[in-house]
């Protein structure tokens, strides 16, 4: 069955806009049922027709929760299957969160456990790394830290900047964020506290994106 997929964008969208054309060309059984900003001016939302956005600033609420729970709705009132922050630029809290526990994922770009938080490709040349990469993991409500499903590498040139590295990585983040949703679109993955199953079976280390955007263990 034609897998539901809800996304959480604050910017620019280039991770909408893979889902959006992979699902064009076939190749992901999904359908975007919604895109869900707050910020209502973000590129991302332009994606969708008109009656699939939702976009609202948080500061139009009393608080966060306020807020989330508007989300939390509005995100619920669209049923999906699975619920993909993309470039979400907001924490999100524990209720939003536990409503959707199990079908709620993200995309960092960092090698997870490595770089929660912001300005990880700096970080990462910072530290030296002769490695970056993205992770797309279940979200919890630690930040960036919940089980990790899939990685893909990209290897870190002597000349990098934060930019260059962000430019490379950006392709690579794509094809990883649509071959997990492919899985996740077959069924095949679960959330366990805080391991994934893939196909019933815990995976004790990430799937790796391999060049020809295949997932391995
Ligand atoms: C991506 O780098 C993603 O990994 C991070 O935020 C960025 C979003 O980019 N979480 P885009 O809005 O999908 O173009």
């Amino acid at each position: 069955m034609t897998a539901r997929i809800a996304v959480l964008a604050s910017g620019r969208g280039s991770n909408l806009q893979a889902i959006l054309e992979a699902i064009r060309r076939g190749t992901l059984d999904a359908e975007v049922v919604g895109v869900f900003s707050d910020r209502p001016a973000a590129p991302a939302l332009q994606q969708v027709p008109e009656p699939l956005r939702w976009s609202r600033r948080p500061s139009g609420f009393p608080d966060k929760t306020a807020y989330e729970d508007a989300l939390a709705q509005a995100i619920d009132a669209v049923r999906p299957d699975w619920v993909v922050c993309a470039g979400y630029m907001r924490i999100l809290g524990d209720a939003l969160i536990a409503r959707f526990r199990g079908r709620l994922l993200n995309i960092h770009p960092s090698l997870l456990p490595r770089y929660r938080g912001l300005h990880t490709h700096a970080r990462a040349l910072e530290a030296r790394d002769a490695d970056h990469g993205a992770s797309v993991h279940f979200v919890i409500p630690e930040l960036d830290a919940g089980a990790v499903i899939a990685q893909v590498r990209v290897p870190i040139l002597a000349d990098d900047t934060p930019e260059t590295l962000a430019a490379r990585l950006l392709p690579r983040e794509h094809a990883l964020l649509v071959a997990v949703l492919r899985l996740a679109a077959t069924g095949a993955l679960a959330e366990q506290g805080d391991i994934t199953l893939c196909h019933g079976q815990p995976l004790l280390n990430p799937l790796l994106l391999d060049s020809t955007d295949r997932l391995n263990p």
